[in-house]
């Protein structure tokens, strides 16, 4: 009795094992159906990392690949994703933090909600203090670092935003960020390349922003001077990210974190005003959530 018992236990769960992977399988293949049905070749907007050339496209069994017809350079697509830059290439922080993150990824969209309830502000809110202030007129926006698209709720319906980028060193940011917007079925264009080297033709977006990322980045100076330079004249730009206050507390939480960045070691953070150049108009700096952030906001003249 009992062991008939035990196998009929063990049918039900192994029954519901089998049951729950079929509904994962099922959900994967409509969220990547839904997903490619998005893609758009972009070839208007995309440029070659290297030499900043236009891209051809070559259709190929399978996924297409871009390839730049002036260097020659080649650019898979992958699950849906134009690949700008491969992952084992990367040096430095840069390195670190794309390693970092593709783990992190599983659980970032809600270690931002429970970091926001524990600041004592709603995400809504908080993502809105910097979203709100991108002006694009109807224009195209680029999230440089868009992690898993936790930004995009607060863009997607606006009349004045139009067409979205999203840019990522994490693999694994980025495809929790192609699931999330395949699920919503949110027209968003999403690259994965370094800050350092954007994957844009020059003055394409009427706004760019960045949030998160830029105090660790390899080199801060090219990464403003790149989203300065895909930025159209008249474009708002927002670079903005945890300041010292912030950034102790990320260590504290974080080991990985404090491993990454050094701790005690490093320079204390600050925002790197310097690196915006002269021209640019409206220039402020100032401190968002509560002073856990800080940003830089400007004008491409
Ligand atoms: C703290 S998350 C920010 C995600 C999102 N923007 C937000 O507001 O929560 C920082 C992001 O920066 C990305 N990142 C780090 N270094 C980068 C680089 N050199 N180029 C592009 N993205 C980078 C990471 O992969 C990660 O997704
Ligand atoms: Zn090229």
């Amino acid at each position: 009795m009992k062991t008939r018992y035990r196998s009929f236990l063990a049918g039900v769960a192994v029954g519901g094992l089998a049951a729950a992977a079929a509904r994962r399988y099922r959900t994967g293949k409509i969220r990547t159906a839904a997903w490619q049905n998005q893609f758009r070749p972009a070839l208007d907007v995309l440029a070659c990392p290297a030499c900043r050339g236009t891209l051809e496209m070559n259709l190929m069994p399978g996924e297409p690949e871009y390839r730049c017809p002036r260097c020659q350079k080649v650019y898979p697509v992958v699950g849906g994703i134009p690949h700008f830059i491969q992952t084992e290439e990367l040096t430095g922080w840069n390195k670190r933090f794309a390693g970092m993150y593709d783990i992190f990824s599983w659980g970032y969209r809600a270690f931002s909600k429970l970091a926001f309830a524990w600041i004592g502000m709603s995400e809504e809110r908080a993502r809105r203090e910097i979203t709100d202030r991108l002006a694009p007129n109807g224009g195209r926006v680029l999230e440089v670092s868009i992690g898993p698209g936790v930004n995009l709720p607060y863009l997607v319906n606006r009349r004045d935003v139009g067409e979205i980028y999203g840019l990522d060193i994490s693999p694994g940011q980025l495809r929790r960020c192609r699931d999330y917007i395949a699920w919503h079925g949110w027209p968003v264009q999403l690259q994965l390349g370094n800050a350092e080297q954007l994957p844009y033709l020059d003055n394409t977006f009427a706004g760019v922003f960045h949030v998160g990322g830029i105090n660790f980045f390899n080199d801060k100076r090219k990464a403003v001077e790149e989203m300065i330079r895909v930025a159209r004249p008249g474009a708002r730009i927002l670079i903005c990210d945890e300041t010292e206050r912030g950034a102790q507390v990320y260590e504290r939480i974080f080991p990985m974190f404090k491993q990454a960045t050094g701790g005690a070691a490093r320079e204390p953070v600050r925002a790197p005003v310097e690196l915006i150049p002269p021209e640019m108009a409206n220039l402020q700096v100032f401190e968002v959530w509560k002073g856990w952030f800080y940003c830089i906001e400007f004008t491409k003249p």
